[in-house]
């Protein structure tokens, strides 16, 4: 998706995700936090962050900057936290994952959940995931498996021409997009869709 189509999906989103997308990908966020084998004072970047459903669920001994290209969601994470007075949460930004601000080597652990179907180019996102991270870090992704049920897979890739009303390409697939460097475990199943997986980071994906 073009990043004004992202912008204009979730600034519709907003009101009312929490209510669509909070408990029906609930699972995915916990199986993550789970995976993530965070360890005290842990730097975490969420990339994707959204209205931050996920924030509650980290502990909150380690540091989370969540990023967003969506101001209108953003402001739901920013309640969020104050609602639940999250101190663990550093900063909330308007920025775009695929060209981010922060130097090389930042984050300890980088969580991309329900984010790679939706931006403009997977393959530029990952790049920058590898570069925040530090070198010997690992970054989460929750993953949309393409359905090997012909008629679900029809279904989705018909779907995909309307994916900038949806907010999402529902025939994405990570496998597709990751290089034969890296290194990709599936952690864990959520559902027939959903898997969480975990990217190695590695000198391969250094920009020059
Ligand atoms: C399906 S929502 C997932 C939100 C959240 N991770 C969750 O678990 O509910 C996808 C989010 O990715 C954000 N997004 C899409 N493209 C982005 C980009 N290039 N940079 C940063 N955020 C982006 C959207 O604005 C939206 O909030």
């Amino acid at each position: 998706m073009q990043i004004e189509a992202v912008k204009t999906a979730y600034r519709r989103y907003a009101a009312v995700y929490d209510a669509v997308f909070g408990p029906v990908l609930q699972p995915g966020r916990k199986a993550v936090m789970q995976a993530l084998g965070l360890r005290p004072g842990d730097r975490v970047l969420e990339v994707g962050v959204g209205t931050g459903l996920s924030l509650p669920l980290y502990p909150r001994d380690v540091k989370i900057t969540g990023i967003d290209l969506s101001r209108e969601m953003l402001e739901k994470a920013r309640r969020r936290v104050e609602r639940r007075h999250l101190p663990n949460v550093e900063a909330l930004l308007e920025m775009d994952a695929e060209n981010m601000t922060f130097p090389d080597a930042s984050f300890d652990k980088i969580v991309a959940m329900y984010v790679l179907p939706v931006v403009e180019n997977p393959q530029k996102l990952l790049h920058e995931l590898h570069r925040v991270c530090r070198a010997d870090g690992d970054i989460f992704i929750v993953n949309h498996v393409r359905s090997d049920n012909r008629l679900i897979a029809a279904f989705e890739k018909g779907l995909a021409r309307f994916s900038d009303t949806i907010g999402f390409h529902a025939d994405f697939e990570l496998r597709d997009m990751v290089s034969s460097a890296d290194e990709v475990t599936e952690l864990s199943r959520i559902n027939y869709f959903w898997r969480v997986m975990r990217l190695r980071n590695g000198m391969a994906h250094r920009l020059p």
